[in-house]
């Protein structure tokens, strides 16, 4: 006999009954019932059936304040009037060549002019491939091997990006010189040994273990925000610490700002004012339609040109392909440092009405993050790294996820991990309502943390 489940799960499951259906016919195609592991949560997700402005529409009804936008990448949220336009206008057209387009170019000629890092550039497919791309113009250049990464970095949908993405904390090792870990059985072992994890935030410790390693290291890739494991900046001392370090001695130094690109026109490392070697990119620069994208300066870029002596070999069949060109074209002309500085801004506003209601709460907890990106942990330890941000998880147990179902019912969508971000069709009003959301949210699951978890209790 299957266990009752939990009443807020059941509340959540007499809320959507399409959804449920829809996804039992799901679970026949896809294991799981989703084609999309961060998209997955139980007991089921909700089944969308269209997007308009920053608001989801699901099978049932329901309409939602999506503060996910698709994972950070839907700057505008949904159908935004002039990219759908670019969209319908294009792909009568042609939809993707291989060949050069001018929209590819106009698209690059507007981030080159943005990102004073980015010289030259290629597009891709994903933020996998542009990470991807990355690491091997590192190794291409550098005659080296091995990559460091951060502890509870994420850079995409391989192993190499993986590596030690959760500090797992019977298996993470010393801060000083933590474990390189798989995340699940499919590693091989030959990709472990590629790779030196490096501590978050911990300049002294980054610097060391870099001198360690110069000799073996082509590249040390870095989140200017951890995304994926909560939405921690990185401090600038730290990110200078790495320039430096890479610098002294010859290695590539790559910002994945496949999420942060959105912080301002010139993303993260134009707000930390530090310059990386490589930077990838991803999410926004689509405008809703798959993308990726890795420039940098100059002389590294040259190993992808096919004129150039022992060229590194970057194919990708939908690389730069029409649509998306057009889509992420009039995004990103749509987009302006004002513009990010207002998400900021509303971003600001999130987490000091979200921090206000856990505290009027009495629950042990905090929103973190900057700018428009936001995540709500249930500790109350100061969040520098995703060690931190594990101790959080651990201390909450199930209590994140019942607060996730009970944001749904709600009215607003964030990522299962509790991530929240904003978008331009927002305004401050948007904003104090997922903020009431919480609060109400807190008030029906008080008494079962009170039960089930009172350690999060203050
Ligand atoms: C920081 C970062 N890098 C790379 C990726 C991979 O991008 P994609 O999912 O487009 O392959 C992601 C995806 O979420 C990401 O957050």
């Amino acid at each position: 006999m299957r266990p009752e489940p939990h009443p807020l799960v059941q509340k959540y499951q007499d809320w959507s009954p399409r959804s449920a259906e829809i996804m039992i016919r799901g679970k026949q195609v896809f294991p799981g019932g989703d084609t999309r592991a961060s998209a997955h949560f139980g007991p089921y997700p909700l089944v969308m059936e269209r997007g308009h402005e920053c608001y989801l529409y699901d099978v049932d009804g329901h309409e939602l304040l999506d503060f996910m936008n698709n994972f950070t990448s839907l700057i505008h949220g949904h159908a935004h009037p002039a990219t759908v336009k670019a969209v319908i206008d294009q792909a009568p057209r042609g939809t993707a060549f291989a060949a050069p387009s001018r929209s590819q170019i106009e698209l690059a000629e507007l981030i080159v002019s943005r990102i004073p890092s980015v010289e030259q550039m290629r597009f891709c497919s994903s933020g996998s491939e542009a990470t991807l791309m990355a690491l091997r113009c590192a190794r291409a250049v550098t005659g080296r091997q091995k990559i460091m990464k951060m502890e509870g970095g994420y850079h995409g949908s391989y192993e190499l990006a993986e590596v030690s993405l959760i500090p797992f904390p019977d298996r993470r090792g010393d801060i000083a010189h933590p474990n390189a870990n798989a995340v699940d059985n499919s590693f091989p072992q030959s990709v472990l040994s590629d790779v030196v994890v490096c501590p978050y935030n911990e300049p002294e410790l980054a610097t060391r273990l870099i001198a360690e390693h110069a000799h073996e290291l082509a590249a040390v890739i870095v989140e200017p925000m951890l995304g994926s494991m909560g939405m921690v900046p990185a401090t600038s001392e730290f990110l200078r610490a790495l320039r430096e370090a890479a610098t002294r001695h010859n290695i590539v130094l790559v910002f994945d700002e496949v999420i942060t690109l959105r912080q301002s026109a010139a993303g993260e490392q134009g707000r930390h004012g530090i310059r990386p070697d490589l930077t990838c990119m991803g999410k926004i620069i689509g405008g809703g339609l798959p993308v990726g994208a890795l420039g940098g300066d100059r002389n590294l870029m040259q190993v992808f040109s096919p004129e150039s002596k022992d060229p590194v070999f970057h194919a990708s069949t939908f690389s730069g392909n029409a649509l998306t060109m057009a889509s992420g074209l009039s995004t990103l002309s749509n987009f302006e440092e004002k513009d990010a500085q207002r998400l900021n801004a509303l971003g600001d506003q999130l987490r000091a009405g979200f921090n206000q209601v856990l505290s009027q709460f009495g629950i042990r907890g905090a929103a973190v993050g900057s700018g428009s990106l936001s995540n709500l942990v249930l500790t109350d330890i100061d969040i520098k790294s995703s060690r931190d941000v594990m101790e959080g998880m651990i201390a909450a147990g199930h209590i994140g996820s019942l607060l996730h179902l009970s944001m749904l019912r709600h009215g607003v969508v964030s990522a299962s991990r509790l991530m929240y971000c904003v978008s331009t069709p927002m305004r401050e009003e948007h904003v104090d309502q997922a903020i009431t959301a919480l609060s109400e949210s807190l008030a029906e699951l008080r008494p079962y943390i009170e039960a089930e978890r009172p350690s999060l209790l203050k």
